[in-house]
């Protein structure tokens, strides 16, 4: 099928080449001439494990072009809209993004087509544009189909993902957007993949129920591990036996700095000032003290750090392991690594950053941190170590080899990443999140 996606970041980038992968012809438009330039040339604009692979081969088999010109988008069976919605000023969703490509997008769509959303929005967006898209161009439908892709994992999610969910509107336009989403994804639908047909504000709805989930379960660990601190239980144990009750679940119960990312954070805001918006704020009241229980981790973190430096931080060395909001990712958006590593910065430590991925882009944003190319030059004559990011590199690390790089063998595993016996026995004063 001829297709076309709208916005070449992280979600659209890795849709357009996962949809040439399952054998669609792709116009993939972006209004950042550097980032199409760069994508054409296939060279991924994020660290991504598979893209790059999977967009040579799209470029190869000329099933994928890069434009910045909406008018090539002319002739798709199916348009999706794959724009960012950051957090604006206030916490609610900032919609210039979706506005202005949905404007552009407009007057290149035909009767029969189809505009599928994939961006996180508020809920009733897709109402709001529906009624514009018919008025522009009747006989057009607008759809809402969420995107899961979990980043680190975002090809493989995306090609199989755990289930579609299609957002339609009732009537014999629904019937059509549903034949031809499946279509879309026939190749995903033959694997057995669950397919829900639901209506508009519904699919926006599950994308950020969803997210909020999932925070919500992090922040009730993390909360619990404020607990077992004080109480001298161990959260690990904790949630490895109650992770065995089914209704329960072991996933994303990890006790550590909490979530970061391009998504979670702003998304749970979002939602609070949707449904405030909507007269049912306090729906969603709980959704503060997530955030809240979220961000007191990297507090902690700082406090704890301070503690164990003998009370002052300032002319201290510091060894940051870890940047990226998680491992596998070049992320640092929310990073509640790189804001600990920056607030220790601006306490006075000397502070030795290493990640094995994300050392650009946490420069970008805080050029002031001494960035080093290896674990072991952060180490290197360390008064603290802090594990902030559990990529496998400092899973893996010696803890024999560190003791004698370091100043003084301390450290905080911001991630339960370590082997507390091992870092022990080899000389480590060892704290972690709620053990
Ligand atoms: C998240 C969701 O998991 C995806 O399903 C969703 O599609 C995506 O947002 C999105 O809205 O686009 P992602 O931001 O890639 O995906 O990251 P997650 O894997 O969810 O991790 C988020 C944060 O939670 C990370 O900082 C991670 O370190 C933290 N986390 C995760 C924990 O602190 N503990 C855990 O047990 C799990």
């Amino acid at each position: 099928m001829r297709i076309s996606v709208i916005g070449c970041g992280y979600l659209g980038a890795v849709h357009a080449a996962s949809m040439a992968k399952l054998g669609h012809e792709v116009v993939a438009v972006d209004v950042d001439p550097v980032k199409i330039e760069r994508l054409a040339a296939g060279d991924a604009p994020f660290f991504e494990p598979g893209l790059p692979e999977i967009l040579a081969e799209a470029i190869a088999s000329g099933r994928i072009r890069f434009t910045t010109d909406y008018a090539e988008v002319a002739g798709s069976r199916v348009h999706f809209l794959a724009v960012g919605t950051p957090q604006g000023p206030t916490g609610a969703a900032d919609m210039t993004y979706i506005d202005s490509a949905i404007a552009s997008l407009t007057p290149h769509v035909a009767a029969g087509e189809f505009v599928v959303g994939k961006s996180t929005v508020p809920v009733g967006t897709a109402a709001r544009l529906a009624a514009g898209l018919q008025d522009a161009v009747p006989g057009a439908t607008l759809v809402w189909n969420p995107e899961f892709l979990r980043e680190g994992f975002a090809v493989q999610d995306t090609i199989s993902p755990d289930r579609l969910v299609y957002g339609v509107p009732s009537g014999p336009a629904g019937s059509s957007a549903v034949e031809a989403l499946d279509e879309v994804y026939a190749t995903t639908l033959a694997e057995g993949t669950p397919r829900l047909v639901v209506n508009l504000p519904t699919a926006e709805l599950v994308k950020v129920s969803a997210n909020a989930f999932l925070a919500t379960k992090i922040s009730f660990i993390n909360a619990m591990a404020e607990i077992a601190e004080v109480a001298g239980a161990d959260v690990t144990a904790l949630a490895d036996a109650i992770g065995h009750d089914d209704r329960i679940g072991r996933k994303f119960l990890n006790a550590g700095l909490g979530f970061g990312g391009g998504c979670l954070p702003k998304d749970i805001r979002a939602f609070q000032a949707r449904a405030t918006e909507l007269g049912v704020g306090e729906s969603l009241d709980f959704l503060a003290d997530v955030d809240a229980i979220n961000l007191r981790r990297r507090a902690h973190v700082v406090t704890l750090a301070s503690e164990l430096l003998g009370g002052a931080v300032a002319g201290k060395r510091v060894a940051v392991l870890g940047l990226a909001f998680k491992p596998n990712s070049d992320d640092v958006r929310d990073s509640p690594a790189l804001d600990i590593a920056a607030r220790l910065l601006e306490l006075g430590a000397t502070v030795s950053a290493y990640d094995p991925e994300a050392n650009h882009t946490a420069a970008r944003i805080h050029p002031s941190l001494s960035y080093v190319d290896s674990a072991s030059a952060a180490l290197q004559d360390a008064d603290l170590v802090l594990v902030l990011t559990e990529w496998n590199e400092f899973r893996t690390l010696d803890p024999a080899a560190v003791v004698a790089q370091v100043a003084s063998p301390v450290v905080i595993d911001g991630r339960n990443c370590l082997d507390r016996d091992a870092w022990t026995a080899a000389g480590f004063t060892y704290r972690g999140m709620g053990r």
